[in-house]
């Protein structure tokens, strides 16, 4: 499953800020203000950067951002779009990464929702072995008010179309942000959470390791 929705990811980067966030300046805007409020700070690890819509948000306030995603094809429109000198992207694969340092903070917009259930544990626990001590986890996703604009197959998996109507099994698990505290918090991290409601609404996490 996590290998057709990287396919899906590959084939849509061309038209992904387009269908994603329509207007890209009024988007840009709305991430900068959002991202300035979570306050990202030192070394930065991206994960699922995509085509670097977050990135020079994210740069503007820290020290590094180390930006990483799978489809090389997105990261081509992060590199073009992202020119700070503080901001290196990499291709890999979020559940085999292991760079070898740790960061201050970790972000991710619209990434956890495509973790599968079975894998929740498994990345979380990635999480904190590239969290330095301290550190904290920031992240952005949809809430599961949203859940009606997606045509579900199965419990998790939706059908998505590209514009040339392929059609594509995607894990999107919308974020209940109740129920996601409880599950972070039996995994020893205390999360918190916020609510954006804009053109769209998002739901916006911290999270720390406590134990
Ligand atoms: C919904 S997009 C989010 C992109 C960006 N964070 C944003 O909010 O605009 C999901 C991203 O996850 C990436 N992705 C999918 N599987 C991945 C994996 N196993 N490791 C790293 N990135 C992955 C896709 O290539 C895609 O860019």
């Amino acid at each position: 499953m996590t290998d057709e929705q990287l396919h899906y990811y590959r084939l849509r980067a061309g038209e992904y800020d387009a269908t994603a966030f329509g207007d890209v300046a009024a988007a840009s805007e709305r991430i900068a203000r959002i991202v300035g409020a979570m306050r990202p700070a030192g070394r930065v690890l991206e994960i699922a950067c995509g085509t670097g819509m977050w990135t020079s948000a994210l740069a503007a306030a820290a020290d590094s951002v180390t930006a990483i995603d799978a489809a090389p094809e997105a990261l081509a429109i992060a590199r073009d779009r992202v020119r700070a000198e503080n901001v290196r992207f990499e291709v890999a694969d979020v559940f085999t990464y292991r760079p070898g340092v740790r960061f201050d903070t970790i972000f991710f917009s619209a990434w956890l929702s495509h973790v599968p259930a079975a894998r929740f544990g498994e990345f979380w626990a990635a999480l904190g072995g590239l969290l330095a001590g301290g550190g904290r986890v920031l992240f952005v996703d949809e809430p599961v008010s949203e859940r009606a604009k997606e045509t579900y197959i199965s419990d998790e998996v939706v059908e998505r179309h590209l514009r040339d109507g392929r059609a594509f099994r995607v894990v999107k698990n919308f974020i209940d942000p109740g129920d996601l505290v409880v599950r972070l918090r039996r995994l020893g991290w205390e999360c918190t959470m916020t609510r954006d409601d804009d053109a769209w609404t998002w739901v916006c996490g911290s999270a720390r390791q406590v134990k």
